[in-house]
């Protein structure tokens, strides 16, 4: 029986924490939420953003595109938010509709109000170990791990995906907290036997039931980002959830596992971007 990562509670937490010190701050923190078109999976993330955000005081503006808008009048948009004082945060929800570049867009958002951390900027910082903000979602995961005493110092860690969202920055935070980390991806030849090989196994590819018990050694930490559907429409991970937990030590739910956190994440890097401009 595993231990359950649950990240709907420490989210909570975090959340109260955030909106005591929002109070303290005396400083409304305001994060732009740009959207492109009308995806509705991006539809539904923009509003859970908005709703975070009121629930702890941060000021949220959305600005709605129209597919047609063009890249150029976003462009336009991103330069306008990255000049208002009044905004510390900007987040461009992905994916963008066709036509769209979503490389130029993202490295046109002023380093310093990349609250996802995906400018190059904050990439490289990533890498050498010297950055401000995160990207959520593996922040996320290192803040669960925190939370429950897991210490990845020694540890055998294996990332299973390779993007630049998820897979390749928690392989280096995973990293700079001394772990042995080894990424995983569509080219591996017999996933099993690096996976089996994990202390620390996190699944972020978006395959549902791509890891089997019997890829998983006894006692691993088994961490689930992704977001699924099964044959039903029901939300599932990438890890047999059934079959993994009795073996794993800990492991997350999904939903209300990482899920979670990733919201949380970005509520964080919203009031770290509003204190360091303001110098608080
Ligand atoms: N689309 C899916 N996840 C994300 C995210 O974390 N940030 C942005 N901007 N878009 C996304």
């Amino acid at each position: 029986m595993a231990v359950i990562l649950d990240g709907k509670q420490l989210a909570e937490q975090i959340r109260a924490q955030i909106k005591a010190e929002i109070a303290e701050m005396g400083l409304t923190p305001g994060l732009a939420v740009v959207i492109v078109g009308d995806n509705p999976a991006s539809r539904i993330y923009v509003d859970h953003k908005k709703t975070d955000c009121a629930a702890c005081g941060i000021r949220s503006e959305e600005i709605a595109l129209p597919e047609e808008a063009g890249e150029e009048q976003l462009l336009t948009v991103i330069a306008e938010l990255n000049r208002r004082p009044d905004i510390h945060g900007i987040l461009v929800q992905m994916p963008l509709p066709k036509g769209y570049c979503e490389k130029k867009v993202i490295q046109a958002i002023a380093p310093e109000k990349d609250v996802d951390a995906f400018h190059f900027v904050n990439v490289g910082r990533i890498m050498v170990g010297d950055y401000a903000f995160l990207p959520c979602t593996p922040a996320g995961v290192m803040a669960l791990l925190d939370h429950y005493g897991i210490d990845p110092a020694g540890k055998r860690a294996v990332v299973v995906g390779r993007s630049d969202i998820v897979g390749k920055p928690q392989a280096m935070m995973l990293l700079h907290r001394n772990a042995t980390v080894t990424i995983c991806h569509s080219k591996t030849p017999d996933l099993g036997a690096v996976t089996r090989e994990a202390d620390i196994l996190v699944a972020a590819v978006g395959r549902t039931g791509l890891i089997t018990a019997d890829m998983v050694k006894r006692g691993a930490v088994v961490v689930d980002v992704a977001m699924n559907r099964d044959e039903n429409g029901k939300l599932c991970g990438d890890v047999d959830f059934a079959e993994v937990e009795p073996i794993a030590s800990y492991i997350t739910p999904v939903p209300g596992g990482v899920g979670p956190m990733t919201r949380a994440m970005l509520l964080q890097n919203t009031i770290m971007a509003a204190k360091r401009v303001s110098q608080l």
